[in-house]
């Protein structure tokens, strides 16, 4: 997908780019991000947005990659964003990102993450519980700021997704629960905290979610909430976000729907629920993180040592695993490979790919077709933009792989390869423990 192609060499091409320069160039393990693509996932949600005469604003949740340079891309493409720590908030404000369309997530803000939020004014905070209503209010109180806020409500809808990730649900760690009250009791208290600017509700149910009917669901609990808001409050909300969870495809087991579908159904649905509630329908506001980035991203390694226990498994080791890629050992992902230095090669052998990590459960892929690998080959896995760099650690002392992103034919780093020095930058020795070399 995107602009991948198989080249005259037999090589993968990415936005131009030949994978095995990229590979001389840049070194393996190495994150390639099709600048052209996410541009497009940006457009498809925005356009759809457009089609539906709705109010909007579409914000990037950073969390699935969030490094200055997608942060400067995000801005360019008209989009707001989501941050859920003072790191990203920092890394969007390093990258110029404009402070009015940040939103500020997250289930236990501190206050000097709070502070770090109000000194730059942005845009919005996504308020969790009560103790952050109060807190938001005495700090913003401090400082006479007015701060425009959404509450996270928990609609009760279980998403079809891994266990993890179901967050809508009663049961769940984030924000009021509307079905036994918190959250009408929650709005209440916003209207009468004098520092905080009440705009509307919050829901998010999930991630990587292949239906419209939990959006349209949540969008028809969250209305009906309003409605009773609005009844017993006297109190119109101006902004509902949906949150993101718009699925993506990482093997052909996924059937995402396009990105248009998502909108559409989320544009009528609003429609629908809020119609003769308000003079005016409320501005709709959505957090992708995965469906903008996640197809963008190839992850390059280099083959290296081979153990084939005939009859049983062949196990293709690669210079990353775990420490780029945690997905498979934390949720059993499933990711596609194919070799990118020989990719017009057929199939001939069912192989596992594993990582170089030292605990068994280091594997990528388990089972995947490909041609015989050999030693120094160039493996490349597909759709590891969203919540792999982002989600990387240096287990095994192992150095995070660089970014680069490529663009008709240029690639440029965005994040360069992490160094020894980086390695022991924040390790101290007690002066009783340092080596004496005399
Ligand atoms: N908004 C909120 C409030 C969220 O909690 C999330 C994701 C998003 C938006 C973006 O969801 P997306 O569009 O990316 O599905 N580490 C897991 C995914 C965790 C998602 C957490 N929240 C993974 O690797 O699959």
């Amino acid at each position: 997908h995107g602009s991948s192609k198989i080249n005259s060499n037999g090589h993968l091409e990415i936005g131009g780019c030949d994978t095995t320069l990229l590979k001389e160039r840049f070194g393996t393990p190495l994150y390639i991000v099709d600048e052209q693509l996410v541009r497009r996932r940006c457009r498809e949600f925005i356009e759809a947005f457009h089609e539906t005469g709705l109010k909007f604003q579409v914000a990037y949740a950073s969390k699935a990659f969030c490094v200055m340079a997608m942060c400067a891309l995000a801005a360019e493409e008209g989009m707001s964003l989501d941050v859920v720590s003072s790191g990203e908030l920092f890394t969007a404000l390093q990258a110029g990102f404009p402070a009015e369309r940040i939103h500020f997530h997250g289930n236990n803000k501190t206050p000097e993450e709070i502070e770090m939020a109000l000194d730059a004014h942005i845009g919005c905070f996504v308020v969790d519980s009560e103790m952050e209503l109060y807190l938001l209010q005495a700090l913003a109180s401090e400082r006479k700021q007015q701060v425009n806020i959404l509450l996270r409500v928990t609609p009760g809808v279980e998403a079809h997704t891994h266990e993890y990730m179901a967050t809508g649900q009663e049961d769940s760690k984030f924000g009021f629960d509307i079905a036994n009250g918190t959250a009408r009791q929650a709005v209440e208290q916003a209207i009468g905290l004098d520092h905080l600017h009440l705009l509307g509700v919050h829901s998010h149910i999930g991630s990587q979610i292949f239906e419209v009917n939990g959006f349209q669901m949540a969008a028809e609990r969250v209305a009906a909430f309003s409605r009773e808001i609005k009844e017993q409050l006297q109190f119109s909300f101006k902004v509902i976000n949906l949150g993101g969870g718009f699925g993506i495809r990482y093997t052909e087991e996924d059937t995402p729907l396009k990105i248009s579908t998502y909108v559409h159904a989320i544009g009528e649905a609003v429609k629908t629920h809020f119609s003769g509630l308000y003079d005016e329908l409320p501005e709709i506001w959505i957090e992708p993180g995965r469906s903008i980035v996640g197809d963008s991203g190839t992850t390059l390694y280099t083959v290296g040592s081979i153990k084939d226990i005939p009859q049983v498994r062949k196990y293709v080791s690669v210079d990353g695993g775990m420490t780029d890629n945690p997905r498979p050992a934390l949720y059993q992902a499933k990711y596609e490979a194919m070799l990118a230095n020989r990719a017009q090669d057929a199939n001939e052998e069912t192989v596992s790919i594993a990582g170089k990590c030292c605990e068994s459960g280091d594997m990528l892929i388990w089972d995947v077709e490909l041609p015989r690998p050999n030693s120094g080959d160039l493996l490349a896995v597909a759709s590891t933009g969203a919540y792999n760099y982002s989600m990387a650690s240096n287990y095994n002392r192992i150095r995070r792989p660089a970014v680069v992103f490529v663009n008709n034919g240029e690639a440029e780093l965005v994040v360069r390869r992490e160094t020894y020095e980086d390695i022991v930058r924040n390790d101290v020795v007690p002066q009783r423990l340092v080596r004496d070399e005399a």
